[in-house]
């Protein structure tokens, strides 16, 4: 697509000031046709033009709540945006300013492979398997999930996701004896672990090898087949990490987001979603010692916002999402100065049949 081509220079030449005050004159003149949203990972310069700021979720959620809007610019990563076109009208546009704001997890199952992991796994039991897609994946493995009768989850309400997954239809359940988890393994290793199973009731499937590398035996014993895909940002923190903070700060609360590895979730205090961490800090008294095992703009934020708290990030150097940060200010203005134009650039398109069924797998979530 010629609209993904490289930034004109007019943009990526410009100072930080004249492109501040762009889109501030643009914002203005655009007035209620326009909403911009910002996810907590985004870095301050674009943050601070957000008319809402949240997890992905409670974004999308706000997107479909902006009738006036026309336009929906969107500050955060493909997966995100994809979700607001789904949930908002029909005559909304989104808008995400660089398309190569990918996410590096979301990036890790592609359709073919969950679908045909699904088929392969359907095969080798016959207990019934209930998909269950993290927000963070492609608008067509959420479709495949709602076609398939499973739901979405969040890292805020993953476990009654699972939950859900896992009870009885009689009972409200999806009935399911089996959950599958795609795509991140953590969160689900977490959210298994918190919910009482243990190792054995767990089985990992890797998209590298025939079958996943698992038999119709470790398929039967597992309670939860899981994805074998990753955040590299969260995978960064390690439980030397966690046992560091706790000898150096040992009056410190520590905690972590879901994505981080079970090791370092099982060493930490806490773990929750961002909107969690945000709440939990929002709600402590002065003085108190944070460390937070998630991206570094938000922590940084988080100690902007609380100076009468102590908030640093968990690891030694920042922990950035790179794709994140493909949001910049260039790219902000670009996609401001197309809207204005009457030509507006960077929309997500989902078809018609994979927004429906990705809708039902969103809605199911909403609803539990
Ligand atoms: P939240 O939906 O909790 O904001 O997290 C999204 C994400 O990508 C975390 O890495
Ligand atoms: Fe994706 Fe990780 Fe970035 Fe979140 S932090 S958007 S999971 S790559």
């Amino acid at each position: 697509m010629a609209e993904t081509d490289q930034i004109p220079a007019e943009y990526a030449a410009a100072d930080h000031q004249t492109l501040t005050q762009r889109i501030a004159l643009r914002k203005r003149e655009l007035g209620n046709r326009l909403v911009i949203l910002g996810h907590h990972y985004q870095r301050d310069e674009v943050f601070q033009f957000a008319d809402f700021t949240g997890d992905s979720l409670k974004l999308s959620r706000q997107a479909a709540e902006q009738a006036d809007a026309e336009f929906i610019v969107f500050c955060g990563v493909h997966f995100m945006a994809e979700s607001a076109e789904i949930l908002s009208a029909p005559h909304q546009r989104v808008c995400l300013p660089n398309l190569a704001a990918g996410c590096a997890m979301a990036d890790m199952a592609e359709y073919a492979d969950v679908a045909a992991a699904l088929d392969e796994l359907r095969a080798m039991t016959d207990a019934p398997i209930v998909p269950v897609a993290y927000v963070n994946s492609t608008a067509a493995i959420k479709a495949l999930t709602g076609r398939a009768g499973g739901a979405c989850c969040t890292s805020s309400n993953v476990r009654k996701v699972f939950d859900w997954a896992l009870r009885p239809a009689p009972d409200g359940g999806a009935g399911g004896r089996k959950v599958f988890a795609v795509p991140d393994q953590h969160l689900a290793r977490n959210t298994a672990a918190a919910m009482g199973y243990d190792e054995a009731d767990l089985a990992t499937y890797d998209p590298h090898q025939p079958g996943g590398g698992l038999s119709a035996e470790d398929v039967e014993r597992a309670t939860f087949v899981l994805w074998q895909g990753h955040c590299y940002v969260h995978q960064l923190f390690t439980r030397d990490d966690v046992e560091r903070a706790r000898q150096d700060e040992p009056e410190a609360t520590i905690m972590v987001h879901p994505e981080c590895p079970r090791a370092v979730v099982d060493a930490a205090d806490r773990a929750g979603s961002t909107e969690q961490i945000r709440a939990a800090v929002g709600e402590a008294a002065p003085g108190s010692r944070w460390v937070i095992g998630t991206e570094s703009n938000m922590v940084e934020r988080l100690a902007r916002e609380h100076p009468d708290q102590s908030i640093r990030v968990l690891s030694a150097g920042r922990a950035t999402c790179v794709q994140m940060a493909r949001i910049d200010l260039p790219h902000l203005l670009w996609t401001l100065d197309a809207i204005a134009a009457g030509e507006p650039i960077h929309v997500i398109r989902v078809a018609d049949d994979v927004a429906d069924d990705a809708r039902t797998a969103l809605q199911r979530m909403i609803a539990i």
